[in-house]
């Protein structure tokens, strides 16, 4: 054999054995480790913790240190919480490639959950934004506990009085993805056509809602059982996905906000006008590469197209939990609440989750 065979096969096999062994590691469960022994002293606060990587059955209520604020931290008492399929992909470390920042083996962080809502119970040094006794929301993880430190820099807001600790709970993760995705990626404007695709979850409640408030003709897909909910949202129209696939028929959107990603790329542009942007909010779940197979298509097809693809994450943050808490005060977008679980039944509350069949949002009630 020449040596120039000789040296790719080399370095092929190479890089075949190293993406095997990443393959094997990214996947490899390592087992639960056992709850630390908490000094007497400290006081302490129930919360979910998983220490491995795996179904709802991994995660145990477990009583932990009660975190003190640092300088520029804010103490929350935890009122609500509400469930995102974040949390579940968390807790099965699933696509393998989050574990290389949620952990390899086991998850690096043991508290679950991300959108919370409750009572500032003590500030540390230099806060200025906030005092004891106000009512916030926010996300950050380790929104399935009694109390959460957060930043006060970070990803948490005033909540408005009108509005419930479980209506608060519901909007960080799903409000703000759904008000990104219209307003800074869609660019929706008054009169535009919009699709949400999805409409009656966490994302897609709120993305009919704000894409009505953004003055859109909306369009909200969802199965039968769901469109007297999606239209009592302000839908203009609803389709039942069961009976008519939109990427067939002959309307055109202006932007396609997708929270499934059950069609691809190339299918959802038939659905959009010449110009028009498909915002990618969710996809297939997968532990390989299931999640990224649209993506992938989505640039490979993008130079040759005139509709505009985007790849979709939200970053929370305190300007746009205000915003959705004035349009929540003003009545013009309300949380959708499915079904309410105490603290303990949080296990059951993602099993629910991970069905894909919610209704709006999923409550997690903790005080
Ligand atoms: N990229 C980001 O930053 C970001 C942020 C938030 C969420 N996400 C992702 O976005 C997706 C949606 O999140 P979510 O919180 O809205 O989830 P969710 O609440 O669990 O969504 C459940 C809803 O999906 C609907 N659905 C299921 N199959 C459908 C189909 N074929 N056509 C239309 N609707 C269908 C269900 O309605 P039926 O029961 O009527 O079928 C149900 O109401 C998830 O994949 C999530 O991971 C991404």
């Amino acid at each position: 054999m020449k040596l120039r065979y000789k040296i790719v096969n080399t370095v092929l096999a190479i890089i075949g054995v190293a993406i095997v062994s990443l393959a094997l590691v990214l996947s490899h469960n390592s087992a639960c480790e056992h709850a630390p022994q908490i000094s007497g002293t400290s006081a302490l606060m129930q919360a979910i913790v998983y220490r491995c990587y795996g179904s709802p059955e991994v995660l145990n209520l477990e009583e932990i240190e009660k975190p003190t604020p640092g300088p520029g931290e804010v103490l929350v008492k935890v009122q609500a919480a509400s469930v995102n399929p974040l949390d579940w992909h968390y807790m099965r470390g699933s696509p393998y490639f989050m574990r290389l920042s949620s952990g390899i083996g086991a998850p690096s962080d043991h508290s679950l959950g991300a959108d919370f809502a409750g009572t500032v119970e003590a500030i540390g040094g230099e806060v200025t934004q906030f005092q004891p006794g106000d009512e916030v929301f926010g996300g950050r993880s380790g929104a399935f506990g009694e109390y959460i430190l957060v930043r006060e820099a970070g990803a948490i807001t005033l909540k408005p009085a009108s509005v419930t600790f479980a209506e608060a709970a519901a909007v960080p993760i799903a409000g703000v993805s759904a008000l990104q995705a219209l307003r800074d990626k869609g660019q929706v404007a008054p009169g535009m056509k919009v699709l949400v695709n999805g409409a009656s979850g966490g994302v897609g409640t709120f993305a009919v809602q704000i894409a009505k408030a953004l003055g859109a003709q909306v369009t909200g897909v969802c199965s039968e059982r769901n469109t007297e909910l999606v239209r009592s949202l302000g839908a203009d129209h609803v389709i039942d996905y069961r009976q008519q696939d939109y990427t067939k028929s002959d309307e055109r959107y202006d932007v396609i906000i997708d929270n499934v990603g059950n069609h691809s790329p190339a299918q959802n542009r038939r659905a959009l006008v010449p110009g028009g942007k498909l915002v990618m909010v969710g996809g297939p779940s997968g532990n390989w590469a299931g999640p990224l197979i649209n993506p992938l298509k989505a640039l490979l097809l993008s130079p040759f197209v005139d509709q505009e693809f985007i790849l979709f994450l939200a970053e929370l943050n305190q300007q746009d939990l205000a915003y959705l808490g004035e349009l929540m005060a003003s009545g013009q977008v309300t949380a959708v609440i499915d079904r309410r679980y105490p603290l303990a039944q949080v296990p059951d509350a993602i099993r629910y989750s991970e069905e894909g069949r919610a209704r709006g949002k999923i409550i997690i009630d903790v005080d």
